[in-house]
């Protein structure tokens, strides 16, 4: 894990937000004036005189080589493809990583290894981040840059590893432990600027023992996180976990697109949405027609969504959309949902349709706001006292208004920043200049080790009975550090202490268990997880028992989980090789 390094060794505080749609990064020096805001620089990778993110797309030629990145991937894969040539585009790839894919596949179905595909990513963002800073600065240093890097607050702990090394293969860090790279849970991040950003009577009523929920709508996820502050509006951000974070891997507004091809599919018929998949070019040309669309969709107010679809050429005539449009709409009578034709190559989309796009999304989304309000009042007495809406889908009119309508009341404030999709990057570089402003979090799961317990007829079942040296034990026993659901302190460091069963043992070996279940009895039970193990010498055969006890240390970081083992004679074993990669 890291262990954070004092911070007055750092000087400056990269930030880089990784996202399913967009990319950016933020620099910020550590040092900020008494009294002063910290100064946040946010950058876009392809356009230095942008402050907002870029497009995640990267591009690859046909034998693997990095060619671009970003807003310039898509420019050029245009360019290629107009010249009749060939290359893999990329994009929406931080989705594979929810999976745990081996590969991320291209627009045209070809496969690269998905950790070649994120470090490239990493590395062309850092690499413009270490650019302008040098730029303003003169030389940089690496060791004295903290980089941290943003991961959704419902990935696992394989997922944040698999980043580390991402981070590693694009040369942010020279080992997977180094302190110089922290990890900042998205919301988390968010929910410190939200409140660093606010206006000053908002930030007033942001007082000690309020309950935030800060909802990341971004282009994949929907994050959530739910904190208690523990400062009051002049003192510096402090809070602590309230509820587990939650929200849906794929409730985020690139899922919008997904529900708007699957109604090209039905409009097209089988033969002309092939057509359309192989048709790269035009196929990106409406997304990006599409997207245009879905960003100002306001149903009440602005009704007109009229979708260009020349981009097909040949593939699509205007007699051929024609006669689509009246399969469409005799095929489905409600006239709500009637298409009609603009133009040689253009349609309306009718509200109620273009509603039906968001709504699934909607529907999962409120439902578990709703959740979690209840949960707090029923779990822990509290009401939330604030909605903070952050990422870029939160800039949807549509979105605001249905979260407003349905969850806004006297004493519970709907906020959105200013500019929500930066409030991610500008979280995690406050993240970095004060990573303790966090306190607590709450497992998400239980974790513990496995040991020998003396064998109890009433408690154990008689075929976990082994016998060892004249006594009777019952092994696989799961002993719990931490418990799912149980709040657990930054940098928290929770210690015990086992001894050998056998006089002769030498080495003893220990194995990290996690499960998503709140009480375990066996680490063979059912959704138990080995996470990785240790073994230390403990001694000579000969020495007594109590010689030979090894102290196991979990601490709970800023953002990881370490193990260390630790023997009778000191000699440390630190960070076992958690086999989180290959879950
Ligand atoms: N007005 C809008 N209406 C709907 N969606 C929008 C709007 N503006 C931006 N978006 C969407 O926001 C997404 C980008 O937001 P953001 O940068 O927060 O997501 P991300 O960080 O890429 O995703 P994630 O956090 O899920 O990895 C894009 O998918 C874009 O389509
Ligand atoms: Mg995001």
């Amino acid at each position: 894990m890291a262990i954070l390094k004092d911070d007055t060794s750092y000087t400056h505080v990269i930030a880089i937000d990784f996202g399913t749609g967009a990319s950016g990064y933020g620099i910020a020096p550590m040092l900020v004036e008494a009294g002063q805001k910290p100064r946040i620089e946010v950058f876009n990778p392809c356009d230095d005189l942008d402050d907002q993110k870029t497009s995640t797309a990267i591009l690859f030629d046909d034998e693997g080589n990095f060619l671009a990145f970003g807003t310039h991937a898509l420019q050029r894969y245009a360019e290629i493809l107009d010249d009749e040539e060939s290359a893999l585009l990329f994009q929406s790839y931080k989705m594979h990583l929810l999976h745990m894919d081996e590969n991320a596949v291209s627009l045209d179905a070809r496969e690269l290894p998905l950790m070649k595909v994120i470090s490239e990513s990493l590395k062309y963002i850092a690499d413009k981040a270490v650019e302008k800073l040098t730029e303003q600065i003169g030389k940089v240093i690496n060791s004295k840059i903290r980089w941290v890097l943003t991961v959704p607050a419902l990935w696992g702990e394989d997922h944040k590893q698999f980043m580390r090394k991402a981070a590693m293969n694009a040369g942010i860090i020279d080992s997977l432990n180094s302190p110089n790279l922290l990890l900042s849970l998205e919301p988390e991040g968010a929910s410190i600027q939200c409140r660093e950003d606010a206006e000053e009577n908002i930030r007033n009523s942001l007082d000690k023992d309020k309950i935030v929920m800060v909802l990341d709508c971004g282009g994949g996820t929907v994050d959530i996180t739910v904190h208690k502050l523990m400062c009051e509006p002049e003192e510096n951000f402090l809070c602590e976990e309230f509820l587990p974070s939650s929200g849906g891997c794929e409730w985020g507004s690139k899922y919008v697109d997904a529900h708007f091809e699957k109604f090209l599919e039905k409009l097209f018929g089988e033969e002309l949405y092939a057509d359309y998949k192989r048709n790269a070019l035009a196929r990106l040309e409406i997304l990006k027609h599409f997207e245009m669309l879905k960003r100002k969709f306001n149903p009440g107010k602005e009704e007109r969504s009229r979708l260009q679809l020349s981009y097909l050429g040949d593939d699509l005539s205007s007699s051929r959309l024609k006669e689509l449009i009246e399969e469409w709409n005799s095929n489905i009578p409600d006239p709500l949902i009637q298409l009609k034709k603009r133009g040689a190559s253009g349609i309306d989309i009718p509200p109620t349709l273009m509603k039906s796009f968001f709504e699934p999304l909607f529907e999962k989304i409120t439902e578990k706001v709703n959740e979690l309000m209840q949960e707090s009042v029923s779990s822990k007495g509290e009401e939330i006292n604030f909605i903070f809406m952050v990422g870029g889908f939160s800039e949807s009119p549509y979105l605001k208004a249905v979260i407003k309508e349905t969850f806004e009341r006297e004493d519970l404030h709907i906020l959105v920043p200013r500019r929500p999709q930066v409030s991610v990057i500008r979280g995690a570089c406050l993240f970095g200049i004060n990573p303790r402003s966090i306190t607590s979090r709450i497992s998400k799961k239980t974790y513990g080790i496995n040991t020998l317990t003396t064998f109890d007829p009433e408690k154990h079942p008689e075929e976990k009975k082994v016998i060892i040296e004249g006594e009777e034990f019952c092994e696989d026993v799961f002993d719990a550090f931490v418990k799912k659901d149980h709040s657990v302190g930054i940098d928290e460091v929770h210690v015990k202490t086992y001894c050998p069963v056998r006089a002769r043992q030498t080495v003893m070996r220990i194995i990290f268990y996690c499960t998503e279940q709140e009480d375990v009895l066996f680490i063979d039970d059912e959704h138990v997880e080995q996470l990785g193990e240790l073994s230390i010498d403990i001694g000579r055969p000969f020495q007594s028992v109590e010689d030979k006890t090894v102290k196991v240390t979990l601490v709970f970081g800023a953002t990881n989980i370490s193990a260390t083992a630790t023997n009778f004679e000191g000699t440390e074993l630190r960070n076992c090789d958690f086999k989180f990669e290959s879950s």
